[in-house]
């Protein structure tokens, strides 16, 4: 058996065979594009509309990373209403990822979609359960025939009463709620709730069964999304990540239950028999689900993931601002180098190809656009939001966030602990690490700054559409003084 294993890598070339050197990798501090002619006379003529998978398609080409750090349901809300779509992280039960992808899609334009209801018999033990694991403060009550049946809110509730108590106890009762349709509008929702000084307007159908909640709090905070990515019910995108482990296909079944719009097979080293196992096993389960996989680094990895049923397809083995992959193992590909590759692959399909990781300025996602990718993944960017996970902390005076790299120490104790198996943690290689991150403020005006970049430098290759200039930049390899050239340089900078 081993002689012919042996026979059979010497045969294919693996053993005593000359050592390989490709052509010079690039990555994007090593190229600048070519500024060509332009007739782009404003950013508002720049159009950023591009394929995220093989048949969705959103208006601002960025994906938010599936690290634990960065996406949960705040950012996926916030990417979502400025045209991207975030990725929710897998590092947590397959119950918590769905109800945050739940989260998600409730939430529309101050309308909660599916509210969260609680039977009439339950008890006010299980209802502040409910509220404190959905992080609410009122509860609709519901009978057997799904019909409204009252309201609760945690005011309703006195601090030391009986647990055991039913939940209906405490309600306001239907004959005493005010109610609105499917075809209440939020000026008419504002009217209703000012008239009769109530903070939660719930919506019924005909039938008295619940359809929506319109709160006052959503409503002072509304704010139109012209370009929200949003499903042909009009809730917000969403996508979640899958692993190749046991539960990959349940978590994959209950995340497509939630209706998450998209799937991705989240995997360090995406060209892998797991990998492709993993797609083929879903795409044949789910063939209507949208599926994203990766990483991958190479043409061949990109035409084995799109020929085994990619719709997208994640490049990049190594680049990212918290990865350590290339230091532990040896391997990587310089990012710009890689996505033309892959691109170039993938376009022979109609797949698009998502750049992740290494992204630092608004600049480097002009250039992975230019060398094909349709979309990038973005996660130091994000990571130091409002809308990241954790809270921001003081050190010698400047706030700071963390993110953690998903294949961390930190992140593999986490999960470790989660699962209670701690045999292997110290034996655990770490391919990434845990850092700090500037505290940024809200994510949209992070976006604003990243778009207005993007759609200058698109005016610079003198295109209109990011579908257009996708692959089609000329680029210049730089020299280490191009680079020093390229940035502040000779002087002080005041802040
Ligand atoms: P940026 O540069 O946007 O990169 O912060 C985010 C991407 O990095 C990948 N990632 C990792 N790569 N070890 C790695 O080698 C890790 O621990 C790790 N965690 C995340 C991932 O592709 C993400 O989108």
């Amino acid at each position: 058996m081993k002689l012919r294993f042996l026979l059979s890598m010497v045969m294919c070339g693996a053993i005593f065979s000359k050592v390989t050197f490709k052509e010079t990798g690039y990555s994007y501090d090593d190229v600048l594009l070519v500024p060509q002619y332009s007739a782009v006379a404003s950013r508002s003529d720049v159009s950023l509309r591009v394929k995220l998978t093989k048949s969705i398609e959103i208006e601002t080409p960025f994906v938010s990373s599936n690290m634990d750090s960065v996406t949960e349901s705040d950012m996926a809300i916030s990417l979502a209403q400025a045209g991207g779509i975030g990725i929710v992280h897998r590092f947590n039960s397959i119950q918590d990822q769905v109800l945050i992808i739940k989260k998600v899609k409730r939430y529309k334009n101050s309308i909660v979609q599916q509210p969260i209801c609680i039977d009439f018999d339950a008890s006010l033990r299980e209802a502040k359960k409910l509220m404190q694991k959905n992080g609410i403060t009122s509860l609709l009550i519901v009978d057997v025939e799904k019909k409204l049946t009252g309201i609760v809110t945690q005011r309703d509730i006195p601090s030391c009463e009986d647990e055991n108590k039913k939940i209906s106890f405490f309600m306001t009762p239907f004959n005493n709620l005010i109610t609105g349709n499917q075809d209440t509008t939020l000026d008419e929702a504002k009217k209703i709730l000012s008239e009769h000084k109530i903070e939660k307007l719930p919506l019924i159908n005909s039938e008295q069964e619940v359809i929506g909640l319109i709160t006052k709090k959503d409503i002072l905070n509304h704010k139109t999304y012209p370009k929200a990515s949003v499903d042909s019910r009009g809730r917000f995108l969403v996508g979640a990540a899958i692993g190749t482990k046991s539960d990959a296909l349940e978590r994959a079944r209950f995340l497509l239950e939630a209706d998450v719009d998209v799937l991705v097979i989240d995997i360090a080293h995406g060209h892998s028999e797991q990998t492709i196992a993993t797609l083929k096993a879903l795409k044949a389960e789910f063939p209507e689900a949208q599926v994203i996989a990766g990483n991958v680094a190479t043409a061949e990895g990109t035409r084995d993931l799109i020929e085994a049923g990619a719709d997208a397809v994640k490049v990049g083995i190594g680049p990212g601002s918290i990865c350590t992959t290339r230091i532990i193992t040896g391997c990587g590909y310089p990012q710009i180098s890689a996505i033309m590759e892959c691109a170039q692959e993938a376009d022979k399909y109609g797949i698009p190809v998502i750049a992740d990781g290494g992204i630092k300025v608004s600049g480097d996602i002009v250039k992975a656009f230019g060398a094909g990718a349709s979309t990038v993944m973005l996660g130091s960017l994000l990571a130091g939001t409002d809308e990241s996970p954790g809270m921001p902390f003081l050190k010698n005076g400047k706030k700071y966030k963390v993110i953690r790299g998903m294949a961390s120490f930190g992140a593999n104790l986490s999960r470790n602990e989660k699962t209670t198996d701690k045999n292997n943690v110290e034996k655990y290689v770490p391919e990434g690490v845990e850092a700090l991150v500037s505290y940024k403020g809200d994510v949209a005006t992070i976006i604003e700054q990243l778009v207005g970049g993007i759609k200058s430098g698109m005016s610079y290759c003198g295109v209109k559409k990011l579908k257009h200039f996708r692959g089609n930049g000329i680029f210049v390899p730089m020299t280490s003084s191009g680079l020093r050239e390229s940035r502040v340089h000779d002087v002080s900078e005041l802040s």
